[in-house]
């Protein structure tokens, strides 16, 4: 963080970012892109930081996406705080926020549609959550014409995001390099989140059956099991021991293609999504990778789940009563 920090300059329409992105890019500067929606944490940060390592001029978008929003209720929940998240930017040396409102992104009489095909964006969360990959094919998309950026910044959290989000840029020859960054997670080992906050105290000690189930994944993983159906039955059992956490999915899948794995080679990605109250919360690991962390949970920084068993004391997530 910057000592003196200066406030990011706000632009509201995809016409000044545009203008703005130009005059960087004329004067020979590289410019990043991080889109969010707002209610920065860690995760949103690490993005960030990682974007003013690599890239001259920063731009953080934000915007509460409704054409991604599968229901009304999540949409009009969905926490925004935009004084904090502005001191935060100005806090990481940010240059500029994009912030418009839903009609400088769809004016009157909108009527394209993006929608990225194939399996990556008609399971897991595409069959879970219908037409959220077309709201988010649709946004970034736009994000991406009006920004002009030379990398735009994801992270892996939604790694289902990041496959759609790769396939749709280089499909539309942007020329925008997608950067995918590591996972960071709260103290206890919950990937941060936008929606964490709706988590009262014993919601969240369950939630963290999330993480821990992608542990014990891992530690079977390691341990030479390399059946998809198996390494996914792990996880699903330390849900399974929750009694409010509704699992809707755990799929082990291709990195790339998210087609189910029925053996895992090499490398796979495992994937969780599930309800708590009226919380829903995602998790994921990649199995294989050549950077697998061998330690439990690290606190607070970008850190994958590991394949050590959690700290004493708090694996038994849902002995806590309510
Ligand atoms: P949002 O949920 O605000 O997330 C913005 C970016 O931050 C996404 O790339 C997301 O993967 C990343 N992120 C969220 N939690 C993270 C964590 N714990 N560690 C690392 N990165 C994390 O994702 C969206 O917004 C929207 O779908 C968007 C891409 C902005 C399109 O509307």
């Amino acid at each position: 963080m910057h000592d003196l920090a200066t406030a990011p300059r706000v632009l509201a329409t995809p016409g000044a970012l545009r203008l703005q992105s130009e005059r960087w890019r004329a004067a020979g500067l590289s410019v990043a892109l991080v889109p969010t929606m707002g209610a920065l944490h860690a995760g949103h940060r690490s993005l960030v930081a990682r974007a003013r390592q690599e890239c001259d001029r920063v731009v953080v978008s934000i915007f509460v996406n409704p054409a991604q929003f599968t229901s009304g209720d999540d949409l009009a929940r969905y926490p925004r705080t935009l004084r904090a998240d502005l001191a935060l930017l100005a806090a990481e040396g940010v240059h500029a926020a994009f912030v418009p409102d839903a009609g400088a992104m769809y004016g009157s009489g909108f009527a394209t549609a993006v929608a990225v095909g194939g399996v990556v964006t008609s399971t897991l969360e595409g069959a879970h959550r219908p037409g959220h990959f077309d709201g988010v094919a649709l946004v970034v998309a736009k994000l991406l014409v009006a920004a002009r950026a030379d990398r735009a910044y994801f992270g892996e959290k939604d790694a289902q995001q990041c496959a759609v989000v790769r396939r749709l840029a280089g499909d539309l020859d942007t020329g925008t390099e997608i950067v995918v960054c590591p996972t960071v997670r709260d103290a206890d080992g919950l990937a941060s989140s936008s929606r964490n906050v709706h988590l009262s105290a014993a919601e969240r000690a369950q939630a963290l059956a999330l993480p821990e189930g992608l542990a014990a994944a891992a530690r079977r993983f390691a341990a030479g099991e390399r059946s998809g159906p198996a390494l996914a039955a792990a996880a699903t059992a330390v849900a399974a021991a929750c009694p409010d956490l509704i699992v809707e999915y755990v799929a082990v899948v291709d990195e790339d293609t998210f087609e189910p794995l029925a053996q895992v080679d090499s490398r796979a990605r495992i994937l969780v999504a599930a309800r708590i109250g009226a919380t829903r919360l995602i998790d994921t690991l990649c199995l294989g990778a050549a950077d697998a962390p061998t330690t439990a949970f690290v606190v607070g920084a970008t850190s994958p789940v590991g394949s050590e068993v959690a700290p004493a004391g708090r694996s038994r997530t849902c002995s806590v009563s309510s």
